[in-house]
């Protein structure tokens, strides 16, 4: 299904930019220049980028190793 028709963005092509690491609308503007001419289809983009990211308890968790403590 297109999401953008603007530029002949499908959802597949969002999904295929979710996996590659845009994580955003914004990153997805600059690489698929979606919703970057009439703007109607940035709702239905932030969806589907939305529907393809992993939640947010999915994403790796960083470890803070402190190793020296100055006295
Ligand atoms: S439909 Fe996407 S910018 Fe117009």
């Amino acid at each position: 299904m297109y999401v953008c028709l603007c530029h002949g963005v499908s959802d597949k092509a969002i999904r295929k930019a979710a996996h590659a690491g845009c994580h955003s609308l914004a990153q997805l503007r600059a690489e698929l220049k979606v919703a970057s001419q009439c703007g109607k289809c940035a709702r239905q983009a932030k969806a589907v980028l939305s529907e393809a990211l992993p939640p947010p308890s999915a994403a790796p968790k960083q470890t803070l190793i402190i190793t020296q403590i100055a006295v």
